[in-house]
């Protein structure tokens, strides 16, 4: 066992990907493809592992947010169409360009500065969300006139984001499809071969009229639900375990305390174990006393404040918790939504909170 123990590890079920993409690849309608959302390194999971169990679970693109992720993901051998779906600085663009990847644009003016460099150029209409695209369809149209007519660009799509798709019971769903359907259809009217896209994951869940030709899935393929409940009402599997290990077992006795500002204090005699994780490996702060951590298969509580390295948990007066027993932050049924309610988060903040220093570590359901 102590061989094997990890400081900080993170274990990425690949197989679990996969599978969280054929469930929702099951859910798509009318023939709409998957397109598999991987940045920030694939919501702190990895980026191009998780691409590929993505595309062997039938994702065909594969979308980042900046031009860099692009990059990384070509250098690592991912051969799919790829979107960079966020704003792009001028040098951004050309690196775009070099790993072939698709742009998203929303002004004639950008246009001009992509133009004379082959490049997919997708067009955002913003119905809603109030965050990138244009709100005034005439530019939208002139932008895709202005794509039309630059040299070496071709239009690949026409897109929109929803605001409050995991909000469930929520209109607004309703008023952005409605304010961005006669867009798509008159364009792909004109370019039957533009795709249109709209859904995350919870619109993909929650409303088969936004699938349209494309969905753009990311926190579902990961296991982690869009709704912030539990992943398996979805049909979804988590794919993510936090692991460290038992550093150190001591007794403590009434009234000795553990960690900074003395926030925890013994009431009865118990033992404290030392786990040498802490926020900076992503292990939050505003977990102290306030989080659980699975060892031999039991709950034991957080105790006291959570350290940059170190967290300390209380193990009772009895214990059978040795030095070098495994450690599991996440899993072993505490799920990232957990410590978002925890936290006054959403799981997406929880994974892609966890830092360079967390080791991850791959593996397909063993
Ligand atoms: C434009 C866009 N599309 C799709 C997604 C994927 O969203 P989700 O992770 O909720 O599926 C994101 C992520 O925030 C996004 O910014």
């Amino acid at each position: 066992m102590a061989a094997r123990v990890k400081r900080a590890l993170a274990r990425v079920n690949l197989a679990a990907v996969q599978r969280n993409c054929l469930r929702l690849g099951d859910a798509l309608s009318g023939g709409a493809e998957l397109c598999a959302v991987v940045k920030a390194d694939g919501y702190g999971h990895g980026a191009a592992p998780c691409a590929e169990a993505a595309l062997a679970g039938g994702a065909s693109w594969i979308a980042v947010a900046a031009a860099g992720e692009a990059a990384h993901l070509r250098a690592a051998g991912v051969a799919a169409p790829l979107l960079i779906m966020g704003a792009l600085t001028p040098a951004e663009i050309d690196v775009a360009a070099a790993a072939h990847a698709g742009v998203v644009t929303w002004d004639e003016r950008f246009v001009a500065a992509l133009a004379g460099r082959r490049l997919r150029v997708h067009v955002k209409l913003d119905t809603g969300m109030g965050r990138l695209g244009t709100r005034d369809v005439d530019l939208a149209r002139r932008t895709v006139t202005a794509i039309d007519d630059a040299d070496g660009l071709e239009l690949a799509g026409v897109m929109t984001h929803f605001a409050t798709a995991d909000e469930v019971g929520d209109a607004f769903l309703g008023d952005q499809l409605a304010a961005f359907e006669p867009f798509a259809r008159e364009v792909k009217a004109r370019h039957p071969d533009a795709v249109i896209h709209a859904a995350n994951s919870a619109a993909t869940l929650r409303e088969p009229r936004s699938h349209f030709d494309l969905v753009r899935c990311g926190v579902a393929i990961y296991g982690l639900d869009p709704f912030q409940r539990d992943p398996g009402e979805q049909g979804l599997e988590p794919a993510l375990s936090l692991r460290s290990y038992v550093a150190a077992v001591k007794p403590a006795a009434p009234g000795q305390s553990a960690g900074y500002g003395r926030r925890w204090r013994a009431r009865e005699p118990t033992h404290l174990a030392t786990i040498p994780i802490g926020y900076g490996d992503g292990v939050r702060r505003a977990l102290s006393n306030n989080a659980d951590v699975v060892i031999r298969g039991r709950r034991y509580p957080l105790a006291g404040t959570v350290s940059m390295d170190n967290i300390t948990v209380d193990l009772g007066p009895d214990t059978d918790v040795r030095l070098y027993d495994e450690a599991v932050l996440i899993g072993d049924g505490v799920s990232a939504e957990e410590w978002a309610r925890r936290l006054d988060t959403i799981n997406y903040e929880v994974t892609c909170g966890l830092t360079a220093r967390v080791e991850r570590e791959y593996h397909r359901d063993d």
